[in-house]
Order: structure tokens, then C-alpha cells, then sequence
């Protein structure tokens, strides 16, 4: 649910908002954890290291202690390139202003790219875009570049939220040399099964939360994403012959409040294959 229908029946949401940012504090874990992917692939020939975070939802109740310690986690890490996969907004801009910007000596340490999140077009973009990119994150909006990672080439590619935009990831990008390691951001995970058979050799995700309200036995209450189940437990999973990784998020969607799924960073080792296996194999945490 946007935030925007969540206002229509909460009028006073920003309100309640403030509200529970006083009282979360008493439970809200101190910092995120790590989860840590391995995939080995025979398009690398040393290895490279990911983070990818996602769905913070920057919001009242988002402390600053506990991005500080994200930053230090991450920064710790010394990845060769760091990755947003979206939903920054929760329901104000002065949030993103206030947090965001204690990302920047990350994102002045590490390369830094991003795509934006469906709650990302819940305001005015034009306006939301340029605070984001003042924090030193590149935002892929459709478009591809390709990078040096540890003396590598990687190309990387970004789309918008598919389930706002409606645009799938232009077809340049399979073109690509398939000697290159190709990485693809989507805030959406069901965008894999849009995609060729083998398309990339590795697509990042989030928006799922983990569930974020996830109860013995019954699991999520809710998930946003119609094969949501297929991608939940923060492993790397296979679909359409691509490896697939959703990272649970940093944050809170509409109440601060997550049950048997804490937030999270994800670090991704990407191994070369010595012995030149024609597939990727896939190891996780
Ligand atoms: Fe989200």
C-alpha cells in the first residue's frame, strides 16, 4: 500500500507517525544485520564485493545512531561498490533530508548506484531526485554503465519501480558482452520473470521487507509482489536462470515494527570460478 492511500484512510498518519517515532525506540534493534551471499561465477577473474541496501523509508521514527552504525558497518565492509535498490520515502521529504545525508561519506568512500523504489514516485521526483543524488548516489533510471570493480569490467544496470513506470529493462542491455559480468538492479523482484532465460548473471531487489510481519506458522500478513513467497527468505534463489538476491531492507513500512524478519545489509562476494563451469553455483549465508 502507498503512502498516499494510507493517508486517504489515516488522515492524521503524520501525526501517528511522530507518535510512534517517540515510542519505537524502546524496541527498534540498535543496527541492522548482515547477511552475507556467495555466488561463484566464470565471468570474474578475482573476486568483488557488493553491499546492497534497501527500503529504508526514511521516517520519523529512523535514528540517526542507527544509521551512523549502518555507515560504519558498510564502511568496515570496504566493498568495491555499494547498491540502493529503492524506497527512500516514507511520507515526507524533510525525513530523506534529515537522514540521508549521514550516507555521504559512504557513498564518498565507494562507488555508489541506485534505482528508485514505487514509494520513491509517491512525491514530487523532480524534487526528491536531486536530494538523493546530493548524497552522492547515481541513480539508473533505464540505462546501463559499465564499471571497474577491483580491476574488473561489471556492467550495471538500473530501472525505475516496473510497477509504477511499467517499463521493462531496454533490450540494449542483453546485448552486452557475455564475457562481462552483467548486474541488474530492480526495486521489483518479479521483474525476473520478465526477463530472457539467462539474462544477467545476477539481479538485486528489495520491497518485500522480509515480509516484515512475519508470524510462526502463518508467515507474512501481506506481501506486495504476486510470487513475493518465491524470494522471501533473504537467500539467493534461481528463477528463469538467473540468480536473484532481495535484500529485506533497513526500514519500516507504515509502522515501525517488524516481526521475525530484523533489518538488514546484504554483502555479496562474487567468487571467480576457477574451474570455468559453464553455470553459476549459488551459495548463501
Ligand atoms: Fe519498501
Amino acid at each position: 500500500m502507498s503512502f498516499k492511500s494510507f493517508q486517504f484512510i489515516f488522515p492524521h498518519y503524520r501525526r501517528m507517525e511522530r507518535w510512534f517515532g517517540g515510542i519505537a525506540q524502546w524496541w527498534l534493534p540498535k543496527q541492522p544485520e548482515l547477511h552475507e551471499i556467495r555466488l561463484t561465477t566464470p565471468r570474474l577473474t578475482a573476486p568483488v564485493t557488493l553491499v546492497q541496501l534497501s527500503d529504508l523509508h526514511c521516517a520519523a521514527w529512523t535514528r540517526e545512531d542507527y544509521i551512523k552504525a549502518t555507515v560504519g558497518l558498510c564502511l568496515d565492509i570496504q566493498p568495491d561498490l555499494m547498491v540502493w535498490t529503492g524506497d527512500f520515502f516514507h511520507s515526507a521529504r524533510k525525513q530523506i533530508a534529515r537522514v540521508m545525508p549521514l550516507f555521504s561519506p559512504l557513498h564518498q568512500a565507494i562507488p555508489t548506484f541506485g534505482v528508485l523504489g514505487n514509494h520513491d514516485f509517491d512525491d514530487v521526483l523532480d524534487e526528491l531526485l536531486p536530494l538523493l543524488t546530493g548524497c552522492g548516489i547515481t541513480f539508473l533510471r533505464g540505462e546501463q554503465r559499465l564499471l571497474t570493480c577491483n580491476g574488473q569490467p561489471v556492467w550495471l544496470g538500473g530501472i525505475d519501480d516496473f510497477f509504477i513506470c511499467k517499463r521493462d529493462v531496454p533490450a540494449a542491455y542483453f546485448e552486452q558482452d557475455r564475457a562481462v559480468f552483467r548486474l541488474l538492479l530492480s526495486h521489483q523482484p518479479d521483474v525476473v520473470f520478465r526477463l530472457p532465460e539467462d539474462a544477467v548473471d545476477l539481479m538485486l531487489s528489495g520491497h518485500l521487507h522480509g515480509g516484515q510481519l512475519n508470524f510462526p506458522l502463518v508467515g507474512p500478513l501481506y506481501l506486495p509482489s504476486p510470487r513475493g513467497r518465491e524470494f522471501l527468505d533473504g537467500r539467493l534463489t534461481r528463477h528463469r536462470g538467473v540468480p536473484v538476491h532481495v535484500n529485506v531492507g533497513l526500514g519500516y513500512t507504515l509502522m515501525p515494527l517488524r516481526i521475525n524478519c530484523p533489518p538488514a545489509i546484504s554483502v555479496i562476494r562474487l567468487e571467480p570460478d576457477v574451474a570455468g563451469a559453464n553455470r553459476h553455483n549459488v551459495d548463501s549465508r
